[in-house]
């Protein structure tokens, strides 16, 4: 017995026009926390704000990030090794923009918690205070047409998918010293700045130390205590 792939099965498996990716939304146990990371760690700031709810956008649509503390939320038990949403990212086009965004956040004491050139981006992974991932990219291409060829062609790619792990600060030091932006990404990704430990994609869980600052989040979002949001 053949088994027939949904291509074959399926006249119209995907539409025509597709939607295009338009936000992300958490659940939290504290909007406050959450929207002053977030606009200090990528520019989003509130387009709605309220105790329950926010919105928060860094460019032209109304909203990129959306915020919920809902009723019955609970502290998450192991994040870092629970299924679901690993990071939402965002790319600078500019290698110095993004460099100089790890120097003012590392000025603020927020550093990554994992860096990897993939081959295809030069990703900065922190995490927020809930302990969802937060990727900061630059395109080593800097043209998304070659980066999905490379990806989607090379032997690297094909390989290791992970790529070479790095210390932006041999970066910052690099780029003082007067290395050129294709240099400094050639010697990135042949492991010339790995760090003094290397991470792994498991991002750290925030938790346990969050709860011993803040024991009044160990309860979540108590049932019935109220929102700002309509009650449905
Ligand atoms: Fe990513």
């Amino acid at each position: 017995m053949t088994e027939k792939s949904t291509y074959a099965s399926t006249r119209r498996p995907r539409p025509i026009n597709p939607p295009q990716l338009h936000h992300a939304t958490f659940m939290t146990l504290d909007v406050d926390a959450m929207v002053r990371w977030y606009e200090l760690v990528a520019g989003l700031q509130p387009v709605f704000y309220s105790e329950g709810a926010a919105w928060l956008t860094n460019d032209a649509a109304n909203h990129r990030i959306a915020l919920l503390r809902l009723p019955g939320t609970k502290v998450p038990v192991d994040k870092p090794h629970t299924a679901g949403l690993h990071h939402t990212a965002f790319e600078y086009a500019d290698f110095d923009q993004w460099l100089d965004n790890y120097v003012r956040l590392r000025g603020e004491g927020i550093v990554p918690a994992l860096n990897l050139h993939h081959g295809m981006t030069m990703s900065m992974y922190y995490v927020d205070p809930d302990g969802n991932g937060v990727e900061i990219q630059v395109d080593v291409w800097g043209d998304w047409l070659k980066s999905k060829e490379w990806m989607w062609a090379s032997q690297e790619f094909a390989a290791d998918q992970l790529g070479a792990q790095f210390d932006p600060d041999l970066l910052v030091e690099a780029r003082a010293q007067g290395l050129s932006v294709d240099e400094i990404q050639k010697r990135t990704y042949a492991r010339e700045y790995l760090p003094a430990e290397e991470n792994t994609v498991n991002l750290p869980d925030v938790w346990p130390a969050r709860l011993q600052e803040q024991p009044e989040l160990t309860e979540g979002v108590l049932e019935g205590s109220s929102g700002t949001l309509p009650n449905r």
